[in-house]
């Protein structure tokens, strides 16, 4: 049991007021010249602190095979692994758009399938759009027909892991330069409403930012993008690997939390917790003389109300 309780519709602690962010607030945002945050979450009390500190997008990435489940890579996940994070996370987000992401194997074999699977994350879900890796030009346009925002996603793709030969920096030919920017206008012209563009230079990821009508959200794409994504485990430094160079850490969560629960072991192996302030209590006329042993029938000893 924990007391903690994330009452919905309590007020946020939030100093930010809430105006609910939706695909057009972000095209909206792109035309203003106003940068989108975004960050992943995959749990309830993540999405909250994200959302009441006033990201503006919260991506339920597939990065959670990774960074939750301990996988090697983002293959694994399953729709239903992801659906489960995608509702807690649902729960706790009031302001920011939920974004989910279709993990491998969910959008690969036909559009038909893409669909489907779409649509469980709109439905049981409660996502507000979907985020599908690669130039599908075909299913972003069958979404967009079935009322499902899509947040594109191209460069390095991680889904594409075995196909790029590991994580490296994509479009860095002339000639890939080019394709990319074929693919996000085409992307953009299907319907896409956001684009993520991972791992690719600066001077790309700008110039496809200039010319594309939708935002882009650069995670390693460099500081011209629409706006800026990463995940949350690399901001706070719970990855236990060397951060990638276009991570920054603003907290060290990993040596906070290690030292909490140091401190408790310590505590707990010292007989110096709970103390008696954290102890419950008998009223006082019941503490003396207790029963030497619990009888039959004995009349149930009032204890005070747990709090
Ligand atoms: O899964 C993920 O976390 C992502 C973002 C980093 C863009 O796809």
């Amino acid at each position: 049991m924990s007391l903690t309780q994330f009452p919905y519709g309590a007020t946020p602690a939030s100093a930010v007021p809430l105006a609910k962010v939706t695909m057009p607030s972000l095209l909206e945002m792109k035309r203003q010249g106003k940068p989108v945050s975004a960050l992943t979450a995959y749990d309830y009390a993540t999405a909250r602190l994200v959302d009441e500190a006033g990201i503006d997008m919260v991506l339920v990435g597939d990065s959670l095979a990774m960074v939750v489940m301990g996988h090697e890579n983002t293959l694994a996940v399953t729709v239903d692994e992801m659906l489960h994070h995608t509702r807690a996370v649902r729960r706790a987000v009031r302001r920011a758009l939920v974004v989910a992401d279709m993990p491998f194997g969910s959008y690969h074999s036909s559009v038909a399938e893409g669909v489907s699977n779409a649509v469980r994350f709109i439905k049981e879900g409660g996502a507000e759009a979907v985020k599908i890796e690669g130039p599908r030009v075909e299913l972003v346009r069958a979404l967009t027909e079935a009322e499902i925002p899509v947040v594109g996603h191209l460069g390095l793709t991680p889904q594409s892991l075995h196909r790029m030969g590991g994580y490296r920096v994509q479009a860095r030919s002339v000639d890939a330069a080019r394709q990319l920017h074929a693919d996000a206008l085409a992307l953009a012209e299907a319907g896409a409403g956001v684009l993520v563009l991972e791992g690719v230079p600066r001077e790309v990821a700008a110039a496809i930012t200039a010319e594309l009508p939708i935002p882009t959200i650069g995670i390693g794409a460099g500081p011209e993008c629409d706006g800026q994504i990463l995940v949350f485990h690399d901001l706070v430094n719970l990855t236990f690997a060397p951060p990638a160079k276009f991570v920054r850490r603003y907290a060290d969560a990993a040596a906070l939390f290690r030292s909490a629960v140091e401190q408790y072991r310590e505590d707990v192996e010292h007989r110096a917790f709970p103390s008696d302030a954290e102890s419950y209590h008998l009223p006082k006329e019941a503490r003396k003389p207790l029963p030497a042993e619990p009888q039959a029938n004995a009349p149930s000893i009032p204890v005070k109300k747990a709090v």
